[in-house]
């Protein structure tokens, strides 16, 4: 039987994350955040000293690079090389991280084919940056989630505040920006629309709003 296929894509910010969380739980599958792999890829990079923008460096972790998802009541554990690394890959300097490796050909293989495998034997809501467009281009449902990058600072800066992360806004907007560049810029798989997305404009939205509009979207798609 073939499982049901979410993809929810678009920048940092945008309320992908906790749509899809949301989402997942009322419908009953899984939630696979993409981004945690390649932050987790960072963190190993960074933890050995490596330039994240250094290809061949960062090639030569991905032979024993080890990650996996588990899930518990709280959602996604992400381990690395065994150890839970799930708080440890939200800081800024793992952003940043994560968006130059991700640049990289052979680690995006890597990762697809993990991404690919959990969607095959799940009913999954996906998100990240190239889910509809590449990691499964015959999803059921594609979402493309964005804001103008002053309200998805606001929103990732009032998330760290919360988890009492030392951050200024000014800082946070930076990142947005560096990462917006570099992930709609690179060669493969680029963040940007899928032809077959339906393209949410979240600017000025509470969170329930986008929440409403996205779960009733699903509701009619999957009727
Ligand atoms: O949560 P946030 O939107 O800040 O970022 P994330 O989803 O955790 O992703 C971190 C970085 O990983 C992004 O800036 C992208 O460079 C990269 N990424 C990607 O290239 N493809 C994906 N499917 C998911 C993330």
């Amino acid at each position: 039987m073939s499982t049901i296929k979410i993809a929810i894509d678009g920048p940092a910010g945008a309320g992908k994350s906790t749509i899809a969380k949301i989402v997942a739980k009322q419908l009953g599958f899984i939630y696979i955040d993409t981004g945690a792999m390649y932050r987790a890829v960072a963190l190993k990079a960074i933890k050995n000293n490596i330039d994240t923008k250094d290809t061949d460096k960062v090639c030569s972790i991905l032979h024993d690079l080890d990650i996996d998802i588990k899930y518990d009541n709280n959602g996604q554990v992400v381990f690395l090389d065994g150890q839970d690394v799930t708080q440890e890959i939200r800081t800024p300097e793992v952003s940043i991280g994560a968006s130059n490796v991700a640049a990289i050909p052979e680690v995006r293989i890597k990762l697809v084919e993990l991404q690919r495998k959990l969607a095959a034997s799940n009913n999954v809501i996906m998100d990240g940056r190239d889910i509809g467009t590449y990691v499964l281009p015959d999803a059921d449902i594609k979402i493309f989630l964005t804001a103008s990058v002053e309200d998805r600072a606001k929103r990732r800066y009032e998330e760290m505040i919360a988890k009492n992360s030392f951050c200024s806004l000014e800082e946070v907007k930076k990142d947005i920006e560096y990462r917006d560049k570099n992930d709609s810029s690179r060669a493969f798989a680029p963040l940007k629309i899928a032809e077959d997305a339906v393209v949410i404009d979240t600017t000025g939205n509470e969170l329930e709003e986008s929440l409403n509009i996205v779960l009733q979207l699903i509701k009619e798609r999957l009727q």
